[in-house]
């Protein structure tokens, strides 16, 4: 497996691939990679023939104040964890070599990014469109793996493609959970070991959710309301939404009614923590 941080050589490596009839997959990560990725990473080895991954804490996607600074990085133990899994190549440019000193192109996507994250993340949905369209642009994949834990994100990808015509498909993975509930994030390295048990309220909350549809909660407004209720139980959590909007336009609803998508980001501590579930 290759380690390369130029992307002409990203380039090279994919026309010869692509001369040569080879379908290639693509998992655009930030680093610090978890069994999440894992996940993403496994499905694209199975579905296509070369794989890539890169490696960029993205500086646009973080806001002032945000955790770009602080945001985990651990490159040796990354590499070990992608060559295990049997991916092609890493990609792990500079952000001087993303941004030029000079740069001012963005790709900005309105309606989709202004509720749910985009709320409280004014600029965040404007920075992942940018560098995705970037690393797409420089990888020309045949698919490109997102995982489900960021469901705005998933649908702003999708909807992204489509309206730009991008000739890629974009495949949706399942959260992966820690044994006892807690999506896994790389993120989760922030919490101690009281924020770590309180964070467990995200995914007890979401299991709730889930039982108060299976027994017939049909109003979208009162299942948000129980479910905020619960998260507001556990001492260390700070609601930062909890939102039912329907599953393609992201547009807050009233009714429990698939496609639905139940979204919620918490603050355990200084640390948002994010999860949800889907009706399909
Ligand atoms: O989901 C992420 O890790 C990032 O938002 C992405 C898609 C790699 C863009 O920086």
């Amino acid at each position: 497996m290759n380690i390369v941080s130029e992307p002409a050589q990203v380039r090279a490596a994919v026309r010869e691939w692509k001369a040569n009839g080879l379908r290639v997959g693509f998992v655009p990560t930030m680093g610090y990679l978890h069994e999440g990725h894992g996940s993403l990473i496994r499905a694209a080895c199975e579905q296509n023939d070369k794989v890539v991954v890169s490696i960029f804490v993205n500086p646009m996607q973080f806001g002032p104040g945000e955790d770009l600074e602080s945001y985990p990085r651990d490159m040796e133990r990354d590499s070990a964890y992608v060559e295990q899994l049997g991916a092609d190549l890493i990609f792990h440019p500079q952000p001087e070599t993303m941004y030029a000193e000079d740069f001012c192109t963005f790709v900005d996507m309105t309606g989709l990014t202004e509720g749910l994250c985009g709320k409280s993340r004014p600029v965040h949905f404007r920075g992942v469109c940018t560098i995705v369209t970037k690393l797409f642009h420089i990888v020309q994949p045949d698919r490109a793996y997102f995982g489900q834990k960021d469901a705005q994100q998933l649908a702003v990808i999708r909807r992204m493609v489509r309206d730009l015509d991008m000739d890629i498909e974009v495949v949706g993975c399942p959260i992966v959970r820690e044994p006892d509930g807690l999506a896994k994030s790389s993120r989760n390295t922030y919490l101690s070991g009281p924020e770590r048990q309180a964070a467990l309220i995200l995914s007890q909350t979401i299991r709730f959710g889930e039982q108060l549809v299976a027994d017939g909660e049909t109003d979208a407004r009162e299942l948000v309301r129980k479910m905020t209720e619960k998260i507001e139980t556990e001492p260390l959590a700070r609601v930062d939404y909890v939102e039912a909007v329907d599953g393609r336009m992201l547009q807050p609803t009233d009714r429990v009614k698939a496609p639905l998508l139940v979204a919620m980001a918490v603050y355990i501590g200084k640390t948002r923590l994010i999860d949800n579930f889907m009706i399909e």
